[in-house]
């Protein structure tokens, strides 16, 4: 199979281990065999027999070269919109007011139960295509709006066939254990059982990547949320957790005693939460769209994050609650202004960490062997990626080894 060249770019790699920031290669040379990277560095010292073996040539015209783009945390499918809710909190109720009045998650899951799939497709193909747009290769999607068999199911199968129609890689988590339904007012723990037995089915079916809970007053205690990751566990399947978010209730320990790949929100994590999750290799998944549009005043403690070695991702939250938003491009910018996160750590946030808050090993970084999911910038400098309010200097996205 002949290589494909891309030459007359320089190349952030996100590598770990580079001297240089961003792992930037000046004037670089990247070459990819099927879905893989063959070789990348200075285009000087690209092997001339492999040259020789490159039957296409691309030329980036100096455009910067990213890892595709990570979105590791969104409620992408939905049924309808909370705008309504918007107006309320403007008008002066809170989020967790809202949600104890049965507004909230609660509405959205209405909306979602009475969507067909076709609809609930529909609906996210935009969101989709704006997350495309900014170079998104891989995308996490959870379930939670459904909270019965059914809903749930038809969640996780519309992620899937996003993922087949368009030419990105999506995993899918279970969140049964994001609210609980109306129907189960008054009796969490049987509403637990259920969301372990629907887990059992959707795994079987082939439908579940990963399982994530809401830990939080107005959601599912330690111990419930125990159960659900011992459950998920017992098949072999990875954890994560929406903790600490609007309280600290202890759900980041328990997350890492759980081996999760992250914890995500984290704005009241205390210092005991970041040991636990630095000693399990939790990743911190920073949710700045949500923080914003909550207008939330508790930042994440990223300094505390910092001083622990705990890896920082940014992820979009996409959802109609907290975070009605596709763009990661804007989240890197508010990461930095909001939270004071480096441009670099911004970046790192959506690539190379990002693949490890999904256990993915394979991308997230450009280096011989990865997937060659990568990006086309228009700018000279990485830290302009983080820079921009609603820019999108986005050429063109490489997907496993073919422009997209
Ligand atoms: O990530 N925190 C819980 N879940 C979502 C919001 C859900 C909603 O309000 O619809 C979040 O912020
Ligand atoms: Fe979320």
């Amino acid at each position: 199979m002949g290589l494909k060249l891309w030459t007359h770019c320089n190349v952030a790699s996100m590598q770990a281990d580079a001297d240089q920031p961003y792992g930037l290669i000046a004037d670089a040379a990247l070459v990819v065999q099927g879905e893989r990277i063959a070789w990348v560095g200075p285009r000087r010292d690209l092997p001339t027999e492999l040259l020789a073996r490159c039957s296409e040539q691309h030329d980036a015209q100096g455009a910067l070269i990213t890892p595709g783009l990570i979105d590791c945390h969104t409620h992408l499918v939905h049924g309808g919109d909370r705008a309504q809710e918007f107006e309320q909190r403007l008008n002066g109720a809170s989020y967790e007011e809202i949600a104890r009045a049965g507004g909230g998650i609660q509405s959205t899951v209405q909306a979602t139960r009475s969507a067909t799939p076709a609809q609930l497709q529909e609906q996210a193909e935009p969101r989709l295509k704006q997350l495309l747009a900014e170079g998104v290769t891989t995308l996490e999607i959870k379930s939670g709006y459904g909270l019965a068999l059914e809903p749930e199911r038809k969640m996780l199968q519309v992620a899937r066939a996003l993922g087949r129609d368009h030419a990105v890689e999506v995993r899918t988590t279970f969140l049964g254990a994001h609210a609980l339904p109306t129907e189960f007012a008054g009796r969490s723990d049987d509403y637990v059982d259920e969301v372990l037995s629907m887990l059992g089915v959707l795994h079987a079916e082939g439908l579940v990547d990963a399982v994530d809970g809401f830990c939080e007053r107005i959601a599912f205690s330690p111990a419930q949320i125990a159960r659900v990751f011992d459950a998920a566990q017992a098949l072999g399947l990875p954890v994560k957790l929406h903790a600490e978010q609007l309280s600290d209730s202890g759900g980041a320990q328990l997350a890492a005693q759980h081996g999760a790949l992250s914890c995500d929100h984290l704005e009241w994590l205390s210092e005991d939460g970041a040991c636990a999750m630095a000693a399990a290799g939790s990743v911190a998944v920073l949710l700045p769209g949500a923080f914003y549009f909550l207008r939330e005043t508790k930042l994440p403690p990223v300094e505390m994050l910092r001083r622990h070695g705990v890896p920082m991702a940014i992820a979009t939250d996409c959802n109609p609650g907290t975070s009605p938003c596709s763009s990661l491009l804007l989240m890197l910018n508010m990461a930095c202004t909001l939270f004071r996160l480096t441009p670099e750590e911004a970046l790192v946030g959506v690539t190379r960490h990002a693949a490890l808050a999904l256990g993915l090993g394979d991308r997230g970084v450009l280096a011989a062997g990865l997937r060659a999911d990568f990006v086309l910038w228009d700018v000279q400098r990485p830290a302009q990626l983080a820079y921009g309010l609603g820019a999108n200097p986005c050429i063109q996205t490489i997907f496993k080894g073919t422009p997209r």
